[in-house]
């Protein structure tokens, strides 16, 4: 069997207070609600986001939990990155793991693989890339060879 994926449906993020973390998701970046599933936040047009409240979940610092992470496709990383150093979100690039933190909005965003991330409020990490910016270029952009079958 090969699997044909089509898309990613959504991600599931375990957080400790529902509340805080839509003031993250929805309230400052912007996402939308499902129309139908609460909790659930769209993601472009084929993915969504699944927030799971567990208040018991101890939030830890381990690498686990530091480098696991959600990353975003954006139209505009700039325009990303200016509403989170606004926000007081602490933005940063990662250069071989480690964390270059960003201050000045006119940043060039060229550390490691062009990048921004920040931590949501339960400390799971968000990544933000554009294509087109750092490693993104147009060929890192996948090509499931069942899309490409001759007729
Ligand atoms: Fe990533």
């Amino acid at each position: 069997m090969k699997l044909e994926v089509e898309a990613v449906n959504h991600v599931c993020l375990i957080v400790k207070d529902l509340a805080v973390a839509e003031k993250f998701y929805v309230d400052f970046l912007g996402l939308e609600r499902h129309h139908k599933a609460s909790t659930w936040y769209v993601l472009g047009e084929h993915s969504t986001l699944h927030l799971v409240e567990i208040p018991e979940v101890e939030v830890d610092d381990s690498l686990y939990h530091k480098l696991q992470h959600l990353a975003l496709q954006v139209p505009d990383l700039r325009s990303v990155f200016r509403t989170l150093l606004e926000g007081g979100k602490e933005p940063f690039q990662l250069n071989e793991d480690q964390p270059k933190i960003l201050t000045d909005v006119n940043d060039p965003l060229d550390v490691g693989n062009g990048s921004v991330y920040t931590y949501d409020p339960d400390g799971n990490l968000v990544e933000f890339l554009q294509f087109g910016r750092g490693k993104f270029t147009e060929d890192m952009k996948p090509r499931p060879s069942y899309l490409h079958r001759s007729p």
